[in-house]
């Protein structure tokens, strides 16, 4: 019998090390472009916004035009798609994506509902692309302070 409870003991301190282990490993390791938001763009995002979709300039230049043929502005690369983080048009993806806890109009964003088919895919979604930028803002660029900027991490790998 005693022996029974100390195996048990032995159990389950060894499975609170393996857990441990693993909380700690899920801690380290920073969300990617690469390792996480890669997949997701592409799987929610690229069918309107891939390789074959306009420039953000060119989009600019005929919004309606391109919104009747559901296209929006490309963001096929890490490159393009930090143009709507931190780049050119800082922000855009935080304001599109929120679910309306930082909005003004407590709405959430017009792209959100692209996240996914469920509440809690979206919600599951947007955690790690939250994660992935980092400090999260809706401000336009030429309102976003440099600590804003900065606070900003979107890593590519
Ligand atoms: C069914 C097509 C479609 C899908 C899927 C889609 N979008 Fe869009 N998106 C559009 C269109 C069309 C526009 C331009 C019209 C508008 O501004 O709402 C747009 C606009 C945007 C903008 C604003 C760009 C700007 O002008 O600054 C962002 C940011 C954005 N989308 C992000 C996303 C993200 C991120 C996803 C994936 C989670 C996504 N979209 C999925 C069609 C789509």
């Amino acid at each position: 019998m005693l022996k029974v409870i100390a195996n048990v003991i032995v159990f389950l301190f060894l499975s609170l090390i393996v857990v441990a282990g693993y909380s700690v490993a899920a801690e380290k390791s920073a969300v990617t472009y690469e390792e996480n938001v890669k997949q997701i763009v592409s799987e929610k995002c690229l069918s309107c916004h891939g390789s074959d979709s306009p420039t953000i300039d060119e989009f600019k230049k005929d919004k309606e035009g391109f919104e009747k043929k559901m296209k929006g502005p490309r963001m096929d690369t890490y490159e393009n798609l930090m143009i709507f983080v931190d780049g050119k048009d800082a922000g855009a993806l935080m304001r599109r994506l929120d679910d309306g806890k930082n909005t003004k109009d407590g709405k959430p964003g017009n792209m959100h509902q692209r996240l996914g088919k469920t509440d809690s895919e979206r919600a599951a979604m947007l955690k790690i692309i939250k994660k992935w930028v980092g400090g999260w803002t809706l401000k336009k660029k030429a309102e976003m302070t440099e600590e804003d900027l900065k606070a900003i991490k979107a890593l590519k790998e």
